[in-house]
């Protein structure tokens, strides 16, 4: 089989590593790939756009690719998957309609209030007088979110009305997100601990993974502004049978009835972010990829055949598809570039101790003239396993001194 696969993080480099364990991969080809992808065999980097979609579509069918995998979500919101199916290939992922679950904010909303998924309560604005108007009766903390892509940056937890009206002036006025803004929600604060539930599903069925605890803030303690994601245990502890039968009753199983009722087509990846409060658990996102740096953590511990999974959702067959995990945590600590997310330097050699190559994962960086250098703002995932999370803890930190490149930063606590 030839496989594409669309994408440049840490994610891509996991799920070329878990695709290629499949005999019938004979080539990956990764678009555009990074420092990772390049040194595994069976993958090849490809220097196209990842928003060149007819492009992608032509080298798809002139190189007899036989599945395309979309890590991102911009060219899932852009229609890749209708483009790709049109022309009778076959490609992992959504369609336009139901990526707008990722989206649009405001219609994911509404979607779960259609469909009694147990989420914040909240209204939708199109305009800023309306916008203030209500802000100005409401309760605080209050969150208000950008309805389009803002690269993570588009939720304001408001404190007062003051922190409020700063917040829809930057969105609404000001129009920082260049036209993600121009819609918003207005959503009641939710106290608790978040987890991430990645998903499959083929419009039929839905298996959902196992839990992961990602932590988002940049410095230790949860402070700091926020960022893609600076480490992940897996499964999360919070996560309890409780609460995963209260996830699997009031938002997955209404969540797919909801796709099936508005016919997305849906064959791909449902990522439920969620947030577990003294009140019940509550959905606070959606996404329609896997999650990065989720998927290091999960994949590492799913025994099944990961291009079977893939097959199976999407010839429709999920149902009987039995998912297993290996007992245990993964912990993922996520080496960035001092000065994430703001500010940071690139282009620093990487130096990888050989006796741990296998439990590190490359995400922002490339390589140059066989040098793997730093590219991006999270730069490497260190991976431990354990049979208890504290294992699991201490040695994906014992990697840490045997991985360098200058301004290396982590988080201290990731798992804790
Ligand atoms: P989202 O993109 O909707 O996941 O929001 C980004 C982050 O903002 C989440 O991971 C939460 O930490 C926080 N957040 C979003 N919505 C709420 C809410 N209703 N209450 C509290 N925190 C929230
Ligand atoms: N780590 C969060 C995300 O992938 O959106």
């Amino acid at each position: 089989m030839k496989i594409l696969l669309i994408g440049s993080g840490g994610r891509e480099h996991c799920i070329a590593k878990k695709l290629k364990e499949n005999k019938r991969v004979k080539k990956i080809f990764c678009v555009p790939g990074n420092g990772g992808t390049a040194l595994e065999d069976k993958c090849e980097n490809i220097n196209f756009l990842v928003s060149d979609i007819e492009g992608l579509l032509n080298f798809a069918k002139e190189n007899n690719i036989d599945l395309t995998i979309v890590g991102p979500e911009d060219p899932l919101i852009n229609g890749i998957s209708d483009r790709f199916t049109e022309e009778g290939l076959k490609i992992f992922g959504p369609k336009r309609f139901g990526a707008m679950l990722e989206g649009s904010k405001c219609f994911s909303k509404d979607f779960m209030k259609k469909y009694g998924v147990k989420t914040a309560k909240y209204e939708n604005f199109t305009e800023y007088d309306k916008a203030l108007e209500y802000l100005k009766e409401q309760e605080f903390p209050i969150v208000i979110k950008a309805d389009g892509l803002a690269l993570g940056k588009g939720v304001y937890i408001c404190e007062n009305l003051e922190q409020g009206e700063e917040a829809l002036k930057d969105i609404m006025v000001n129009d920082i997100f260049k036209g993600a803004g121009s819609s918003i929600v207005i959503e009641e604060f939710l106290d608790g601990v978040e987890a991430s539930i990645l998903s499959v599903t083929d419009g039929k069925t839905i298996k959902p993974f196992i839990s992961a605890k990602d932590h988002k803030q940049v410095f230790d303690g949860g402070k700091g502004p926020n960022t893609g994601g600076m480490g992940v245990l897996a499964p999360n502890p919070y996560v309890t049978e409780d609460v995963l039968k209260e996830f699997k009753e009031t938002i997955m199983n209404k969540t797919l009835l909801g796709i099936q009722e508005e016919g997305f087509d849906f064959k791909g990846v449902i990522f439920f972010g969620i947030m577990i409060t003294k009140k019940g658990t509550y959905l606070l996102e959606y996404n329609v990829r896997f999650g990065d740096p989720e998927t290091q953590s999960v994949l590492p511990l799913m025994e099944n055949d990961f291009l079977e999974l893939l097959e199976s959702t999407l010839d429709g067959s999920l149902s009987d598809f039995n998912l297993s995990w290996k007992n245990g945590y993964v912990c993922n600590v996520v080496l960035a570039s001092k000065g994430y997310p703001g500010v940071y330097e690139k282009g620093y050699e990487i130096t990888i101790n050989s006796n741990v190559k296998d439990k590190v994962i490359i995400a922002g960086a490339t390589l140059k003239d066989d040098v793997l250098v730093t590219s991006g703002g999270r730069v490497l995932s260190l991976l431990g396993y354990g049979l208890d999370r504290y294992e699991a803890i201490k040695n994906a930190y014992d990697i840490l001194d045997k991985v360098n490149f200058s301004g290396k930063y982590c988080r201290l606590d990731i798992g804790k």
